[in-house]
């Protein structure tokens, strides 16, 4: 088993997102989670404008939950994704040293697929937003997937 967190700051458009994405791949072996550094929004379920961004890319992502990112999350999994810089960082200064900690876009830098270092925060933005995010998410998805296939 390879246990796979997702987190952004909301963990209500990026990281389930994320999940949701992962999760679609149907990976044997694989126990994939989300969650936010913030607290806003835990128990909501996925804001209504990116599940029907992942809903019209044939992803639902309706039963998901938002949760807090917790210390105890640095044992609970193997490798923890950021979906940007600031994230990263946050979930950096929570840790005793540890190397489970990525940025989602090292994934696709390392298959060679041009992206963003950070996948940009759609949340205050317009409809495209959401797109750009999911386009963005998919490439390091793809990149995740040749990782994990490579570690299982
Ligand atoms: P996420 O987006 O981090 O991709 O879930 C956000 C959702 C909510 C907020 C910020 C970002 N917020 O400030 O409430």
């Amino acid at each position: 088993m390879t246990r796979v967190l997702f987190v952004c700051l909301g963990n209500i458009c990026r990281s389930p997102a994320a999940e949701g994405i992962l999760r679609a791949r149907g990976l044997p072996d694989l126990v994939i989670d989300s969650a936010g550094t913030g607290d806003w929004h835990v128990g909501k379920a996925p804001d209504r404008r990116m599940q029907a961004a992942c809903l019209s890319r044939n992803i639902d992502i309706s039963d998901l939950r938002a949760r807090q990112f917790s210390v105890t999350d640095f044992d609970r999994f193997d490798l923890i994704v950021a979906m940007d810089r600031s994230n990263y960082r946050d979930i950096l200064a929570l840790a005793q040293g540890t190397d489970k900690v990525a940025l989602l876009s090292e994934f696709a830098h390392k298959q060679g697929a041009q992206v963003p270092e950070d996948v940009p925060d759609p949340y205050y933005g317009g409809d495209e937003g959401f797109e750009t995010c999911l386009d963005i998410i998919t490439v390091g998805i793809d990149g995740l997937v040749s990782d994990l296939q490579a570690r299982i």
